[in-house]
């Protein structure tokens, strides 16, 4: 049985001091008082997606579950870039079941394309990993008029979880996994300006406010979906050695260098909350396998009620029918 409530004061004391917890130090400090690693064949006769997968961290979360066992769809915008990681996870789990999807996320018809087809072939759906992420230097606009962060992190994903909620209900203990940042921990609720339109635009403010508005809407996931037996879990993986951390960040990543954590120590808690016994509690937000505060800082609070105008508006965005 995981203890999920006591988390020792040494890994409370980690993850407010920020630059130890969220390195490979962080890792190192806490492992022998983690709760405990999955069952090995723990997600066997299941089936788990993975958006973003051909590349650092939900490369890496797809190589994790095809080790649990499970059949493992690396959802990608780019197929050959997609073939590519399917052969290097299949030199190290020969035997695993791993299939290519496009979904290019941050583009509504792409989203809804690619669920038609999952509908069709799929039985059921386990798990679903919203990994894919991006930075980007300058505003840019997805083929919707759509801010690209905006797009990527919660439209496309709301849409997506939205349309396959029915394949996700067939499961036993279907999961849905929110791969979010502790920069959001700066940020406030961008609930009158969702994409960006006004002021100087920075593309790690714009990231992190959208990975700030995943965390708010899982308990709102939760609770909308929850009925169905479907959990959601929000998390942050700490600062992890990938190419989106090299290209976007670079001073960040000459400067942390090797205390970066690798792509499987990045990938871990997802992993966990995609195949943990019993399932970890829905609604909530996670790190190193524990819950973690959703705000530091007074600053960031916001009502209810501008939380549930915010949800409206980005399910209205992501053009998920509401009737
Ligand atoms: N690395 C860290 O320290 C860190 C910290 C906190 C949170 N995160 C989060 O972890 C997740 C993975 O990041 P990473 O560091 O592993 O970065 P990465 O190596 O750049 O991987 C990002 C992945 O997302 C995919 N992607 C981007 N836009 C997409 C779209 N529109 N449709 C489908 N796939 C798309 C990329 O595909 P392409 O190869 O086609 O571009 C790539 O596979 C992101 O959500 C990121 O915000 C990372």
């Amino acid at each position: 049985m995981t203890d999920l409530s006591g988390a020792p004061k040494l890994d409370t004391l980690l993850d407010r001091t920020i630059v130890p917890g969220y390195t490979r130090l962080g890792i190192v400090l806490r492992r022998r008082n983690r709760p405990a690693d999955p069952e090995p064949g723990a997600l066997r006769g299941a089936t788990a997606m993975v958006t973003g997968a051909n590349s650092g961290i939900g490369k890496a979360i797809a190589e994790a579950l095809a080790g649990l066992d499970a059949s493992v769809i690396l959802a990608v915008r780019d197929r050959i870039r997609g073939e590519r990681a399917r052969q290097d996870i299949l030199t190290t789990h020969p035997d695993a079941d791993l299939t290519v999807t496009e979904c290019d996320i941050a583009d509504l018809a792409s989203v809804t394309e690619c669920t038609e087809g999952l509908r069709e072939r799929l039985p059921k759906l386990d798990v679903l990993i919203h990994n894919a992420g991006v930075l980007p230097p300058e505003r840019a606009e997805t083929a919707d008029g759509h801010e690209l962060t905006l797009a990527t992190h919660v439209l496309g994903p709301l849409l997506l979880t939205d349309r396959l909620a029915a394949l996700l209900n067939a499961a036993g203990d279907p999961r849905v996994i929110f791969m979010s940042s502790g920069g959001m921990y700066t940020q406030l609720l961008a609930v009158d300006d969702p994409e960006y339109r006004k002021g100087r635009y920075r593309g790690a403010t714009a990231y992190a406010r959208t990975k700030r508005m995943q965390v708010a809407f899982t308990p709102i996931l939760a609770e909308y979906y929850g009925p169905q037996g479907i959990s959601f879990h929000s998390m942050h993986p700490g600062w992890v050695d990938t190419p989106g951390v090299a290209a976007a960040l670079p001073g960040f990543h000459r400067l942390i260098g090797p205390l970066l954590r690798t792509p499987a120590e990045g990938a871990d808690t997802a992993v966990w909350l995609a195949a943990a016994t019993p399932t970890p509690p829905s609604g909530r937000f996670w790190h190193d396998r524990r819950p973690r505060p959703e705000h530091y800082l007074r600053r960031t609070h916001y009502t209810n009620g501008e939380l549930w105008r915010l949800w409206l508006d980005c399910r209205q965005a992501a053009r998920i029918d509401t009737g």
